[in-house]
């Protein structure tokens, strides 16, 4: 039997979520939390995917699939298609998902299925398989598990078909030749569009590509100079889906584009202040680039708000991190989620002690400490 091991990384989205869905630049930063997937080859002739985490574990029949899914159109292996709604609701059909529902754990079996399918068609055969994947994010929170998923996912997948070469696996992480991560990110990419609806790629772009990168118009680079961030990720537990909170904010910037083009320029002019401070900053900040990027991430958190993408208990992370001198801001596609909190170089340990206690006292008990960025 073989057996195939990855893992992809989740992130910090510092500047331009949201804004990034209309074009404009954004920053993220991967973190050292991932989702690591385990693919087997089985001797019968189902094929499993079981997610923990979600609750998750359903089982196909190789045979049922491949006379549901013949159908549909998904490209070919070196330039996929995304899944459009009627192929999306073919295969919600084929699993016995009520076409309505579009919870982000239902559609993540869409997504497996699109993708195993996309990936295999052209071979002769659909192999039985099972893939489990355990995620160390927390998951629907902000921070990537949805697109740690689906490289992951689309990875092993693409490797187990010969498309990729074998993984190379260095302290724990995966790592491919740009070309292969293309491919991988492009089919991760479709991987997210199912459980997303309309996202802009970022997500799937930083765990494929890893490190800390800049996304605008589609378009990736490395930030070739990121300074090393200390942050604090505190998670509100307020469940929500990204896929409604981007199609809300569409849905202002449709009726009011003349409010909500402004915000979105302030959101990438912060991006690019934050851009130009990383380029000229040495790799540990001073205090008045800390204080930069304080007010920076202070005044996007705004911003995020005037969008509709807030939440009372974000305000409340927000407030206890403004009593105690730093700065936060929600990361992701808010709504609840995590928020990060920038810890400054010179913090003392029981300053970052007290704040943990208020957090702690205000029921905000599940949180990481972390660093982000740096080369
Ligand atoms: C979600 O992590 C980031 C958003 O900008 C959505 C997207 O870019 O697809 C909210």
């Amino acid at each position: 039997p073989v057996e195939i091991r990855i893992s992809a990384p989740g992130k910090v989205i510092l500047h331009g979520e949201h804004a990034v869905v209309y074009g404009k630049a954004a920053i993220a930063a991967t973190l050292n939390l991932r989702s690591h997937l385990t693919l087997k080859t089985r001797l019968d002739s189902m094929i499993q995917l079981e997610l923990p985490d979600v609750n998750i574990n359903e089982e196909f029949s190789v045979a049922a699939l491949q006379e549901g899914l013949q159908s549909i159109d998904c490209g070919s292996v070196h330039d996929p298609i995304p899944a459009s709604e009627e192929v999306i609701s073919l295969i919600k059909k084929f699993a016995g998902i009520d076409i309505e529902n579009n919870e982000t754990r239902m559609l993540a079996i869409v997504a497996f299925l699109f993708i195993y399918y996309g990936i295999f068609k052209e071979k002769r055969e659909l192999p039985a398989i099972s893939v489990y994947i355990k995620s160390d994010l927390p998951v629907g929170a902000g921070l990537g598990s949805s697109a740690a998923f689906s490289v992951s996912l689309a990875a092993a997948i693409l490797q187990f078909a010969g498309y990729i070469d074998s993984i190379k696996e260095a302290e724990g992480a995966s790592t491919w030749s740009t070309s292969d991560k293309r491919k991988i990110n492009n089919w991760a990419f479709l991987g997210e569009k199912v459980i997303h609806g309309r996202p802009s790629g970022i997500d799937n772009s930083i765990s494929t590509y890893g490190g800390a990168l800049r996304m605008q118009n589609g378009e990736i680079t490395q930030l070739d100079k990121m300074p090393t961030l200390s942050v604090l990720l505190v998670n509100t537990k307020v469940p929500r889906s990204t896929m409604t909170l981007v199609a809300g904010v569409r849905q202002k910037y449709n009726l009011y584009p003349d409010v909500m083009e402004p915000i979105i320029n302030a959101v990438e002019a912060i991006t690019k202040r934050t851009e130009d401070l990383f380029k000229f900053s040495a790799d540990t900040m001073s205090p008045d680039d800390v204080k930069t990027l304080g007010d920076l991430i202070d005044l996007n958190q705004n911003l995020l708000n005037a969008m509709g993408v807030g939440h009372p208990t974000l305000d409340r992370i927000v407030a206890a991190a403004k009593k105690h001198g730093f700065y936060s801001k929600l990361t992701g596609a808010g709504g609840g989620g995590c928020a990060f909190v920038l810890i400054p170089p010179d913090t003392s340990d029981s300053h970052l002690q007290y704040f943990n206690q208020d957090l702690n006292d205000q029921g905000f008990d599940v949180r990481w400490k972390t660093t982000v960025g740096g080369q």
